[in-house]
């Protein structure tokens, strides 16, 4: 059988942003608003991000994962556009999508992101309430999305899972063995980072329930950088990969615009997953930057 192939961007950071009503702009997203004009909107480009979902369709891939940041301030016109941009990468049935900071970066609007792409964050079970964890098995995979995103105060861009969450969380990996189902963990935060006004604040609280039960996969935002990190699982290292934000054009540390491939197959009694990373120049070409055999 052919290895099933999992696509994953993440952070489109839809451009452009629309007009806010000055009722909105207070807070946080006055500050944000003002990054968007001065500086972000030259970096994070729509015919950027159009130009990677056409490369990403043409590789032909079973499923998408895009781990948040779909929008910017959470503004309510900008929900609805969201949702037009994931139904053009794919249907539900194909696509899953979890929430990252800028999609909750208020109070008044925290839970309109997951409202507007409801069928894109439910899960398989008939019981589903559409909360977070959700799984929903694809092939041979089980995708387990989280949500990280919680509104925060202005300069802070902290993900917090709580309680409620990890222990639902737990018993999701209890029933989940890796016999059955390649496990991929979807959050938007990475599960460890050096910078404490962008860490996920209980990453310690799951990074030991990964020790303990296990998933062989991590898929993570945010930073708007390509990295692989391994973290400690019950039989060895899990890997733990981010990438850059689907937009973007380089700036500074940021590079431009990537995206992975994984292709995941059983092999023997084990799994075999290779990474493919497609990545795109300020001239718009997107070629393969790197390919690595990582289970
Ligand atoms: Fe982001």
């Amino acid at each position: 059988m052919a290895a099933f192939k999992l696509a994953h961007l993440s952070d489109p950071h839809l451009p452009p942003l629309p007009k806010a009503r000055l009722a909105e702009l207070f807070g946080k997203r006055a500050l944000g608003y003002l990054n968007w004009t001065r500086n972000r909107r030259r970096y994070y480009r729509r015919e950027v991000l159009d130009a990677v979902v056409k490369d990403m369709q043409a590789q032909a891939p079973d499923h998408i994962a895009v781990t948040g940041d779909l929008v910017n301030l959470a503004l309510e016109a900008e929900f609805q556009p969201a949702r037009e941009w994931l139904a053009s990468v794919g249907t539900p049935e194909r696509v899953t999508a979890i929430p990252g900071n800028h999609d909750a970066y208020v109070r008044s609007t925290r839970h309109r992101f997951a409202q507007a792409i409801a069928d894109y964050v439910a899960g398989d079970e008939a019981s589903r309430d559409g909360g977070f964890p959700f799984v929903r098995r694809r092939g041979p995979l089980a995708l387990i999305g989280l949500s990280s995103a919680v509104p925060t105060a202005p300069f802070m861009a902290t993900g917090t899972l709580g309680r409620l969450q990890l222990e639902r969380i737990e018993k999701i990996l209890i029933s989940l063995s890796t016999d059955e189902a390649f496990r991929v963990l979807l959050v938007h935060h990475p599960l460890h980072s050096d910078s404490r006004p962008k860490r996920l604040t209980d990453s310690g609280r799951l990074l030991a329930l990964i020790k303990k039960h296990g998933v062989d996969l991590i898929l993570h935002g945010h930073d708007h950088v390509q990295s692989t990190k391994w973290f400690d699982g019950p039989d060895g290292k899990i890997p733990s990969i981010g990438v850059p934000a689907a937009s973007a054009l380089a700036r500074g540390r940021h590079p431009a615009a990537a995206y992975n491939v994984y292709a995941i197959e059983r092999d023997g009694n084990a799994w075999r997953c290779e990474q493919t990373i497609r990545g795109i120049d300020n001239e718009l070409h997107i070629t393969e930057i790197g390919r690595t055999r990582l289970i």
